[in-house]
């Protein structure tokens, strides 16, 4: 099952032939396992614009991705000649990355370098690393060479294979990906953390357990599968499920990084379904992408919408990660420096027939985490302590929860809206300062009728303008006030009374 695709590598164009199940089967196993032959979602494509140097991070790693209307090209973010940040370069218009520092500049598809001093000098070439577009999502992979030729391929589920397929969610957050994972598969938190009913139905109970089953898939790729039947758990009855013939709730997690969840029928049809992709930006940070969809359908709400709903749904516990995550990333790092990999079941209570799931991933991180490249780099070089010093503390909110720079600055259609809003908000303000100031003017020439409609008018771009305002202080920054979590918490009981005995139930 040998699936060619054209990459660019640092010399030239090849074709890679990607690993066989039978051999990447053993090479990938988790006392193997090798992070850095791995593709990478890092963006969603319409995130990237075309021709701007694009930087991303992969374990602490930076580079720098290029789109261009035919291609997509990647290097280290660091100049060949004097290493300043080719992020902050430019793109030249036959498609070079030029360095703005001295003005050195990298073909794309075979790293030649350009140096514009000595233009007949020989430069050795930049190393290119392979990148591609695949289901809407720009990928990454942080080899060369030989590692590269037989990585496995890009993983998006069938229905999302097109390049076409529209934009998600993105985030960037100061949790580390081992720890993201655990959240996104943590389905106990969603009554508590979230309020919301629906993931009670992706829980375990004795009578209902999480079947959990763990597999390499036919490219070598770990992956652990649970499933249970879509019934109340922790709650007693939930309007969201038919217990005469219950759906089954899944959710799969395959390495390196995708996750997916959905209910579905007897015959495997599903009305709705949700994907992640978690990016291991570096410790104590990651990349979010997300995306919910109905299998079939293409349109749904404009994404700036979606993002509305998103970032107030991740405000909503992404500060608890922060606070656990200072303890866990000690603990690992106290094990890493006596040579010892960190054992979350000895951290960790796994009291709950809900965390079945969670535990099986645990053990994978486990012996995998230890395996990132450069994860423990911080125990030899200052360097590298500077750089992830702030995930061993927990940041106040308005740092760890900062919708601008998590969300907006690496959100095209979010930097748009707010854009428009801000627009919106300051011209519909002066126009209802303008028709009301009418408004009084006319009431004494032509009558209360002609003042009502004025005032009327005056309302609507009000009503207008406080809607953008409202819509750019979403995308602008600090949301989640101990205001709004205290509303948070005074919601759980309505879903999970405080009094034993109490029915718990729960209707959307
Ligand atoms: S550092 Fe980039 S051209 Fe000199
Ligand atoms: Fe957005």
């Amino acid at each position: 099952m040998a699936r060619p695709i054209n990459l660019r590598t640092s010399m030239r164009s090849v074709t890679i032939k990607h690993a066989t199940s039978s051999s990447s089967s053993s090479s990938s196993s988790t006392s193997s396992y090798d992070w850095t032959r791995q593709w990478y979602a890092v963006s969603w494509v319409t995130d990237i614009p075309l021709n701007t140097p694009y930087k991303t991070t992969l374990f602490d790693v930076d580079y720098v991705v290029v789109r261009t209307p035919s291609d997509v090209y990647a290097t280290r973010d660091a100049c060949p000649h004097r290493l300043a940040s080719l992020a902050e370069g430019r793109v030249t218009t036959d498609g070079r990355l030029q360095c703005a520092y001295h003005g050195w500049s990298i073909e794309g598809d075979t790293g030649d370098i350009h140096v514009p001093q000595a233009p007949r000098g020989k430069v050795p070439c930049a190393t290119m690393y392979p990148c591609m577009v695949k289901g809407g999502l720009v990928w990454l992979l942080p080899c060369e060479g030989a590692d590269a030729v037989t990585a496995p391929p890009p993983y998006v589920p069938e229905e999302l294979e097109h390049d076409d397929v529209a934009a998600g969610v993105v985030r960037d957050v100061p949790i580390d990906f081992s720890l993201l994972l655990e959240n996104v598969v943590d389905y106990d938190h969603g009554l508590f953390a979230h309020q919301v009913s629906g993931f009670d139905l992706y829980c375990g109970s004795l009578d209902h357990p999480q079947e959990v089953s763990t597999s390499y898939d036919a490219d070598g790729r770990f992956e652990v599968t649970m499933t249970t039947k879509a019934l109340p758990k922790v709650l007693e009855t939930n309007s969201l499920s038919d217990t005469a013939s219950p759906l089954t709730a899944t959710a799969i997690f395959k390495s390196p990084q995708f996750v997916s969840a959905c209910r579905f029928d007897d015959e495997g049809k599903t009305s709705f379904k949700t994907v992640f992709w978690l990016v291991p930006t570096g410790v104590g940070r990651s990349r979010f992408l997300s995306k919910g969809y109905a299998p079939g359908k293409k349109k749904g709400l404009p994404r700036w919408v979606q993002h509305l709903f998103i970032n107030r749904f991740l405000d909503q516990d992404s500060h608890l990660l922060v606070t656990e995550q200072s303890y866990v990333l000690a603990e690992e790092f106290k094990a890493a420096a006596e040579k010892k990999p960190l054992k979350r079941d000895r951290v960790y209570r796994y009291a709950s027939p809900g965390e079945k799931l969670l535990a099986a991933i645990g053990k994978w991180l486990d012996t995998t985490v230890p395996k990132q490249p450069g994860r423990y780099d911080a125990l030899k070089s200052v360097a590298a302590l500077a750089r992830i010093a702030p995930a061993f503390t927990t940041a106040p909110r308005e740092i760890t929860l900062d919708r601008w720079s998590q969300h907006t600055a690496v959100c095209a259609d979010s930097q748009a809206m707010l854009r428009n809003a801000r627009w919106l908000a300051c011209i519909a303000a002066a126009a209802a300062a303008c028709l009301a100031y009418r408004g009084v003017q006319v009431l004494a020439s032509q009558g209360g009728w002609y003042c009502v409609a004025h005032c009327a008018f005056s309302a609507v771009c009000l009503f207008v303008s406080a809607v953008s305002a409202w819509i750019v202080t979403e995308f602008s920054g600090f949301r989640k006030t101990a205001l709004s979590r205290d509303a948070d918490l005074r919601r759980i009981p309505t879903l999970f009374p405080d009094q034993p005995g109490v029915s718990h139930s729960a209707t959307p």
